[in-house]
């Protein structure tokens, strides 16, 4: 299998490391892309290093490539993901303006009907942000904007983080072995484990 990671300038670099570790873990080629905001956000919210971060892709893409292979329809791949995705990178790719290679390869992708995953993250939204989500979603891409989720008791950042790019696995067909999933409440017990005893009157 082989994906097309990018990131973007969106704080939340960690959601894009995470997800290359994982996509490493199951043996999946990854071909990255980091945006000159990216490169910032990465230093300055990880602790590592740019470098660092190539390191762990199987090919780097220079963001300003076009000449690049995942920049051709030709390039056969199984989808790529914006981790995180900034507004301003979503604005360029609901217009079709790809004046750098991240935007052309998920340009690419959508015509391809290849899969497109979206790590959108900005708040609170504005109109403009709202209105590309929808147009994208329209279009065939999957906006996954990184919200966690409590209901599995993440007990560190780590374990939020990974819930999310588990999810984001999941639209692949691949599995994150530490993945929490919802195994469903039992009809006769309540939230806590109690026996339901119908709607509580307090006072
Ligand atoms: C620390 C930091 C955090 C940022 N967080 C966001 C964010 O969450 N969402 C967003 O759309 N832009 C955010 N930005 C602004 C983008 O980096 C900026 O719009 C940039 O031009 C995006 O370019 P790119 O999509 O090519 O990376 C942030 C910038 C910095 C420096």
């Amino acid at each position: 299998m082989r994906l097309i990671v990018a990131m973007t300038g969106a704080t939340g670099a960690v959601y894009g490391i995470r997800l290359l570790k994982a996509l490493q873990h199951l043996g999946v080629e990854r071909h990255l892309i980091l945006s000159r905001w990216a490169e910032v956000t990465i230093v300055k919210e990880t602790g590592l290093s740019v470098s660092e971060v190539c390191a762990m892709a199987s090919v780097v893409h220079a963001p300003d490539n076009q000449g690049a292979t995942i920049s051709s329809g030709s390039f056969r791949h199984d989808g790529m993901v914006i981790a995180p995705c900034s507004m301003k990178t979503l604005a360029g790719l609901r217009s079709g303006y790809a004046d750098g290679l991240i935007v052309r390869a998920a340009d690419v992708s959508l015509k391809e009907r290849r899969r497109l995953v979206l790590l959108a993250r900005e708040t609170p939204l504005n109109e403009i942000h709202l209105e590309n989500m929808l147009a994208l979603s329209r279009m065939g891409a999957i906006v996954a904007p990184p919200v966690p989720a409590f209901y599995n008791h993440p007990q560190s950042i780590e374990e939020l983080v990974d819930h999310t790019v588990g999810r984001v696995l999941d639209l692949f067909g691949l599995e994150m072995p530490q993945l929490k999933r919802w195994a469903g409440m039992r009809p006769d017990k309540d939230v806590a484990g109690r026996p339901h005893v119908g709607v509580r009157r307090n006072g």
